[in-house]
């Protein structure tokens, strides 16, 4: 669900051509982050379009990290972190994902969910959907509930909310990009 009254948001996302290869139209929310008052309204927004409560929200690195936090501590809730491989210390728990070239695999400690925890996923941008599909499978293997998952951007062209969606999760987005 994109809302016509985020067009504030989408004015203050830069689109800088051709990064990080020629054909992408890479979608820069560090301007979003440096404008005080579109930085609340877009915690604000990421923490309230799903129906809480919620025990735990998660990141996805790296900028995942950055609104996570944000909505965590907005919604009174711990953070947990959802790690690229190899960076966790302690007991991990992971999953395989495809890239466009190649393979990935994403962690999170094992002990950070208790069995049946409901956790609200939160992420800069959904593009083609497989990192944030590997994330809820993480988080089930985990044994969280997911009860939403929340992003700044969505580019609905590459089809991600829906593989989000067919996963019976519920899926908001605040500005898409076609
Ligand atoms: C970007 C973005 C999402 C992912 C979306 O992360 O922050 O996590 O790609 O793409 P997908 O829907 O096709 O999986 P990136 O891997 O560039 O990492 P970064 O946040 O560390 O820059
Ligand atoms: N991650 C995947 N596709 C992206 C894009 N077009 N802009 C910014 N981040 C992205």
């Amino acid at each position: 669900m994109t809302d016509t009254a985020n067009a504030d948001l989408a004015a203050l996302i830069r689109t800088i051509p051709d990064f990080p290869k020629p054909g992408i139209q890479f979608r820069d929310i560090t301007t979003l982050l440096l404008n005080a008052e579109g930085l609340a309204a877009t915690i604000d927004r990421l923490a309230t379009m799903h129906d809480g409560p919620f025990d735990l929200v998660a990141g996805i690195e790296a900028r995942g990290f950055i609104f996570g936090a944000a909505v965590a501590q907005r919604l009174g809730t711990g953070l947990l972190l959802i790690r690229k491989n190899g960076k966790l210390p302690g007991r991990t728990v992971g999953v395989d994902y495809a890239l466009e070239y190649g393979e990935d695999r994403i962690e999170m400690h094992a002990d950070a969910v208790v069995p049946g925890c409901r956790v609200l996923l939160v992420d800069d941008l959904i593009a083609t959907g497989g990192t944030a599909l590997a994330a809820i499978r993480l988080l089930r293997k985990a044994g969280a509930m997911v009860g939403g998952a929340g992003f700044v951007i969505d580019l609905p062209d590459l089809g991600g909310v829906s593989k989000i969606e067919a996963e019976g999760v519920p899926v908001g987005a605040l500005v898409a990009f076609d």
